[in-house]
């Protein structure tokens, strides 16, 4: 599913990708002309050279009296590149200007911190206490504030329809805005050479109009949904859940509690974070609601359970180099596991 999409920056979704568009059309436009007539030039510079020749053996008259070329030299080879030239710098600084940092962080009324992870990217909105991986949903018609840092080494965040590319550099918080204008799904990756899994460092960025994106955001914020609290007042926002699970003790839920044990007492916890339980690693992604997302391992498998099965089991040979160990569990004990991080919504 992953590798089928087309990567382009066109059609360009948004403001700051309409803007670095347009500097684009314009650089092809001049660069087109450019060559033209530098084509055009030498074409006619020959020919004629052939012609004053053949004119110098018909009848032993000099060619071209000299003088009047210099000017032409002086436009076309001086003149011109300079005008060009200055007029692309003005475009290319003005292009900056409008694309770049949000510098005015009031500007933009949505923050999202970005952390690069070799090989992955930690998403969190630090206004609502939210965290997640290799995901970043955005509200559409807005501009988003997105502050990239890094804790390894240099990355680069890279939505082609949204917006250019910007370094993540350890030490320092880079930013960059995006805008989307539409709903929908746009694909992200690294765009600067991080290691083993550089290529397989890939990110989706999901528009919603608002009211969506209010949902996905109080969704997100709510602590992992687990047996134990199946009981215990979580059916206040009963309004938009379907009638699934009635009741305790059913069998799915059984399974669930006993994945669910399975994580707590094996290495899992040491790496990840799942709200609303003992498991606080950050070494790894936030799995509070792994089940939400449409990709594991930044990309390289579809969220399925086949997928989450050979993630658990053997992630160095899916995505070698990459700092999650292989767990050693019986059948039983996989699809207890995988059925428990399937409730992971
Ligand atoms: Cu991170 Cu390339």
């Amino acid at each position: 599913m992953i590798d089928a999409r087309i990567r382009s920056m066109f059609p360009p979704a948004g403001d700051v990708a309409d803007r670095v568009d347009s500097h684009w059309q314009l650089l092809l436009v001049v660069g087109s002309v450019v060559w033209l007539v530098v084509v055009t030039a030498m074409l006619v510079a020959v020919l004629r050279r052939r012609r004053a020749e053949r004119e110098e053996r018909d009848d032993d008259v000099p060619g071209d009296e000299p003088g009047r070329g210099h000017l032409v030299v002086a436009f076309l080879g001086g003149v011109a590149p300079a005008l060009i030239i200055l007029g692309i710098m003005a475009d290319s600084v003005l292009t900056l200007r409008d694309t770049g940092a949000a510098t005015d962080a009031s500007r933009a009324p949505v923050v999202v911190e970005v952390d690069g992870r070799q090989f992955w990217w930690e998403v969190r909105y630090p206004d609502h206490d939210v965290e997640t991986a290799n995901e970043i949903h955005i509200p559409t018609g807005q501009d988003v504030r997105i502050e990239l840092t890094s804790d390894d080494v240099i990355h680069s965040f890279w939505v082609p329809q949204l917006a250019g590319k910007v370094d993540l550099v350890p030490g320092r918080t880079n930013v960059l805005t995006l805008h989307a204008d539409e709903p929908g799904t746009y694909w992200g990756r690294c765009a600067e050479y991080c290691g083993l899994q550089h290529a397989w460092m890939r990110f989706v960025v999901v528009a919603h109009d608002a009211p969506e994106y209010a949902g996905w955001l109080e969704a997100q914020a709510r602590p992992a949904r687990s047996p134990d609290r199946v009981d215990d007042g979580d059916d206040q926002p009963g309004g938009d859940e379907t009638g699934g699970d009635d009741g305790p003790g059913a069998g799915p839920d059984t399974e669930v509690a006993a994945g669910r044990e399975i994580f707590m007492s094996s290495s899992c916890v040491y790496c990840h974070t799942i709200a609303g339980t003992e498991a606080r690693g950050t070494l790894g992604p936030d799995l509070t609601h792994l089940a939400s997302r449409q990709a594991i391992g930044a990309g390289v498998l579809p969220n399925d359970r086949e997928s989450l099965a050979r993630w658990i089991t053997e992630p160095q040979d899916v995505k070698p180099g990459n700092a999650m160990p292989g767990t050693e569990l019986d059948d039983d004990e996989l699809d207890a596991l995988i059925t428990y991080l399937e409730s992971l919504e």
